[in-house]
């Protein structure tokens, strides 16, 4: 089969095409026959060396994959040759087959396509991890999401007002701002042009938010803390300008704020499974019915998956992007 090889350098045109063993599913498993797979925010950081794949896990970049499935290990009852899923995946989902617990696979969302159906496990289980599990996000609270436009923020956006909580978001761009106002962002702010803390304050008469949502950290930190209600939470899921600041944590202690985070690539399988599970019940419903959205910024064939890194990269795009393996 085809996958992906990343050269020493790490660099987008290291990226290159090579032959390799099909794998086998082990028991609980299941061999997906992938038709898209997900490009995620990670995968750039595992390529430049950055995110290294967890002890077992393929080391081929993909987090996320869809297509049919092609085998299924020794005591998976859920799956059968030749269903439609989705799936989020430990690595490997850039090649024409890859490996997965059975218990991290999800039908396809009535109504979506194998294309958009990829490009959902890997930020949906993320926010769901991280705002739902962690942040306790509830009905009337509002949380500000940075990096509102990205496959991470979108899903975001759709969770909070899911759950009937506010979200506001900051982008890098006006017309980023509005993609977002229309997708449902009640509030949504170009960071190059306005100071977010100010934005915030005003548009709460002072008030402030219960949650963020931050994959910037760096000199955002300080910020989203002192914009935090008292017994807000900050859920911090990835560093873009940094981990290490100087930090006042007085606000912390003031307010009886939360700070929390995580990664999901390195969690236990059952944990994984649980969230698949609370998805499954509480998000595809309304996938299939269009109450929550998902949006597919462009579709790239495996040997164009470099041109895809770059724009991501650049950040050229709106939401998700796909590999496409085969119709
Ligand atoms: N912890 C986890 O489990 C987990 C899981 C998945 C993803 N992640 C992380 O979440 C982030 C989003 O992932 P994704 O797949 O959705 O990627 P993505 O679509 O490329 O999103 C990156 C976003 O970050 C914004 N951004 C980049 N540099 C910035 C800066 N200096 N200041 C403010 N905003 C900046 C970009 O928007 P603008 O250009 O508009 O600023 C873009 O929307 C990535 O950093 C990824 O590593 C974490």
């Amino acid at each position: 089969m085809r996958q992906i090889e990343v050269g020493p350098d790490g660099g987008v045109d290291s990226m290159r095409i090579v032959d390799a063993p099909r794998p086998k599913p082990g028991p609980g498993e299941i061999l997906i026959e992938v038709h898209y797979a997900g490009v995620n925010g990670p995968d750039l950081a595992q390529r430049q060396g950055r995110y290294p794949p967890p002890p077992g896990a393929s080391p081929v970049l993909g987090l996320e994959a869809a297509g049919r499935v092609a085998e299924v290990g020794d005591g998976v009852s859920e799956w059968n040759v030749g269903d439609r899923v989705t799936a989020l995946v430990p690595g490997g989902g850039y090649a024409d087959y890859c490996v997965t617990s059975a218990r991290h696979a999800l039908p396809i969302p009535e109504g979506l396509t194998l294309a958009q159906a990829a490009g959902l496990p890997e930020t949906w289980f993320t926010v769901w991890a991280n705002l739902i599990d962690r942040a306790h996000l509830k009905s009337g609270e509002r949380v500000l999401i940075h990096g509102g436009s990205s496959g991470i923020g979108l899903a975001a956006i759709g969770l909070a007002r899911l759950v009937g909580a506010h979200p506001f978001v900051t982008v890098g761009s006006p017309q980023r701002a509005q993609f977002c106002r229309d997708f449902g962002a009640e509030l949504a702010i170009d960071y190059r042009q306005e100071d977010f803390v100010a934005r915030v304050k005003q548009a709460t008469d002072k008030d402030g938010v219960d949650v963020v949502l931050d994959m910037v950290g760096g000199a955002y930190l300080q910020k989203d803390i002192s914009i935090l209600k008292r017994d807000g939470r900050l859920v911090l899921i990835a560093f873009l300008q940094g981990s290490k600041v100087e930090f006042d944590f007085m606000p912390v202690m003031i307010k009886r704020l939360t700070i929390t985070g995580s990664t999901m690539r390195p969690r236990s399988a059952d944990e994984k499974a649980c969230i698949r599970d609370a998805l499954w019940r509480e998000v595809w419903p309304a996938l299939a019915s269009g109450r929550v959205r998902t949006h597919l910024f462009g579709v790239y064939p495996l040997e164009k998956a470099g041109e895809a890194h770059r724009i991501m990269e650049a950040s050229q795009h709106i939401g998700k992007l796909v590999l496409q393996l085969r119709d």
